[in-house]
């Protein structure tokens, strides 16, 4: 396995990361977004009862808050409907509630892990970056708050192809079980 996996104890097989959370800072833009693509794809494949995600922010600038409309009208265009979500905070016990925790740039990425207190519950933090097309040049997901209604669609685009990387990746440990 290329990632923390979740024990199956007792002497059994390791079996595959299944909770995954997507963490930006305000939990209204990217990291809903990428829960709401990861979704809908796990739908599409039939996958939502082994499989299951949420977002949060690192930030709680946003609690209790519906995604930006910005970022719900740019999900509309490309077909990935509202789920209800609303703004929550990262906290540490989410480091025992799943087993992948997404941060969708560097700084995000450092805040979660200043609160690692293992190394095991830093292992579960890998970047989005990782499952990006090589092609994309990118090294994190752009925040669109301050841009325009372009930012959004290119974040939901970058974001629907890493997601289908990353449920492939999924999928594949899963199937190995
Ligand atoms: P997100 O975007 O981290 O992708 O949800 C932002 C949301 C809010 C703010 C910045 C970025 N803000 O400054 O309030």
């Amino acid at each position: 396995m290329a990632f923390h996996t979740r024990s199956g104890g007792g002497g059994q097989p390791q079996s595959a990361p299944t909770r995954v959370l997507f963490v930006c800072l305000g939990n209204i833009c990217r990291s809903p977004a990428a829960e709401m693509i990861f979704c809908a794809l796990l739908e599409q494949a039939g996958l939502r009862g082994r499989i299951s995600c949420d977002s949060c922010g690192v930030a709680a600038y946003h609690i209790g808050q519906k995604p930006d409309s910005r970022m719900l009208a740019a999900l509309q265009r490309a077909g990935i409907p509202y789920n209800g979500h609303r703004g929550r905070q990262f906290s540490p016990a989410d480091f025992d509630r799943f087993d992948l925790i997404i941060p969708q740039d560097e700084e995000n990425r450092g805040d979660v892990l200043s609160l690692a207190r293992t190394p095991e519950q830093a292992a579960k933090v890998l970047p989005m970056s990782r499952w990006f097309p090589p092609e994309c040049g990118l090294a994190e997901v752009p925040d669109p708050y301050y841009g325009g209604t372009r930012g959004f669609d290119a974040v939901v685009s970058l974001l629907r192809v890493s997601c289908a990387a990353l449920l492939r990746e999924l999928a594949g440990a899963d199937a190995e079980r």
